[in-house]
């Protein structure tokens, strides 16, 4: 299947399982950002159909449109899922006023000068990853995934939600179920996707709901204690969207972060050239991190929904339809990038879509990128030689382009 030439037919752009198989349809993108940038895409197997875009331009028109185009009715697309009828509505899934309230409150957290204060917190936890791998000997072969790049956006996450370290493990569970629910490894027995996600946000609220009780009880310098304080127009903020605030952040900086990092070690190694230039000058690293980024797009989609009825490039949208923003495919606008294919380590500028753009605009971009540069700094000095040895397995899911196993084989230079 993987070797078959994908098509409109045998692919379909909002199908976890198809993305599992195949990985990232972008010729069928390529092909509509040429021929038909706004999209209708009927859903014959169930799932609503929807506009797909695919061009940086009109994501960017309806990113600054929030009012228009709502993020609150849906945010997933998904052949095998009805609706998103259950789901807790996070931060991410608010629509102006509230969200523009709510996010408010979070800026103050993530100001730049609190965030500059993680960097060292941020650097350790990558070291400690870093070093227990570079531990195993100077040959080796290893699971990327399981060694470097699911260990470190948990303890980032973890660490800044003040969760103790014997429970670090669970968010990676719960993370696994909610975003992985379709996938055969983390489906419930017996359990549909949607089921096996609402079980595991359950748990999470549990105990998070202890958490937030203690922290209530014993302020700590965590964003728990933070969320657990919060207050708008003087009032407490309801003790259900404390839990959401944990949950958002645990849900969105773990598999995307997790994707990026292995994503790009993915092109490192499939761009050797490209690894050499990057060893040879460190100072490139930012540049690589956008460019990492930018080409692994971990969010293949988010939807809107139509509040009116509207334009796009000409089409007429009706209100109540959806629209699925397609951030990789935006990311290789041949009018936004040259030689959108070519992976190049010093790309500058990169005016890539991968974290949003306008109202909902990643909360954790800034926490994201610290991690992927530290991951990377401490490790690419160390690599002699470096190439896949098996299979990448992807994860079943039409929302994060996960890779589930990236097994490696490497020799490493003398520290
Ligand atoms: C490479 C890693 C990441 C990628 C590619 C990514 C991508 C995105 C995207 C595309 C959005 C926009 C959603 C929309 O327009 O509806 C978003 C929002 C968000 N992200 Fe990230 N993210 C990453 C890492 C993180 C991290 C580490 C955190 C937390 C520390 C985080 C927290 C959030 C939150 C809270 C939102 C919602 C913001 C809002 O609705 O105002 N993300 N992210």
């Amino acid at each position: 299947m993987a070797d078959q030439e994908i098509t409109f037919e045998n692919f379909n752009l909002v199908s976890g399982a198809d993305y599992a198989a195949r990985g990232y349809p972008h010729v069928l993108w390529s092909t509509l950002r040429r021929e038909d940038p706004v999209s209708w895409y009927e859903q014959t197997d169930g799932g609503p159909s929807f506009w797909a875009v695919t061009k940086a331009e009109d994501i960017v028109t309806i990113g600054r449109q929030p009012e228009l185009f709502l993020n609150g009715p849906r945010l997933v697309l998904d052949n095998s899922q009805e609706s998103d009828a259950g789901f807790p509505k996070t931060l991410i899934q608010m629509d102006p006023p509230k969200h523009t309230d709510y996010r408010k409150l979070a800026a103050k957290r993530f100001t730049p000068g609190k965030l500059r204060r993680l960097h060292g917190d941020i650097e350790s936890l990558a070291r400690e990853i870093i070093d227990s791998l570079l531990a195993e000997g100077n040959e080796g072969e290893c699971d990327f995934v399981e060694k470097v790049s699911a260990p470190l956006p948990i303890a980032v996450i973890a660490w800044l939600l003040g969760v103790p370290r014997e429970d670090w493990r669970l968010l990676f569970d719960w993370t696994n179920r909610t975003i992985g629910a379709n996938d055969p490894d983390f489906i419930g027995e017996g359990m549909t996707g949607q089921e096996t996600a609402l079980q595991a946000m359950g748990e999470l609220f549990a105990y998070f709901t202890t958490l937030v009780a203690d922290r209530k009880k014993n302020p700590q310098d965590d964003l728990v204690t933070f969320f657990a304080q919060m207050e708008v127009n003087g009032e407490p903020i309801p003790d259900v969207d404390v839990l959401t605030w944990c949950l958002i952040i645990v849900i969105a900086g773990n598999e995307t972060t997790r994707n990026a990092t292995s994503g790009g070690m993915l092109a490192l190694v499939e761009h050797q050239a490209e690894l050499r230039k990057l060893q040879q000058n460190l100072e490139l690293l930012p540049h690589a991190v956008e460019e990492i980024v930018r080409w692994t797009s971990p969010i293949i989609h988010f939807c809107r929904t139509a509040s009116e009825d509207t334009e796009l490039r000409g089409r007429k949208i009706t209100k109540g339809q959806h629209l699925a923003l397609f951030y990789p495919s935006a990311n290789r606008d041949e009018d936004v990038f040259e030689d959108p294919f070519e992976f190049r380590v010093d790309r500058h500028p990169n005016r890539h879509l991968a974290f949003g753009v306008g109202e909902h605009f990643c909360l954790g971009a800034h926490v994201a990128r610290l991690e992927l540069e530290f991951a990377y700094r401490y490790l690419l000095p160390r690599i002699d030689e470096i190439e896949l040895a098996g299979p990448v397995e992807r994860l079943h899911s039409a929302l994060v382009g996960g890779v589930k196993k990236l097994p490696l084989r490497y020799k490493l230079k003398e520290a």
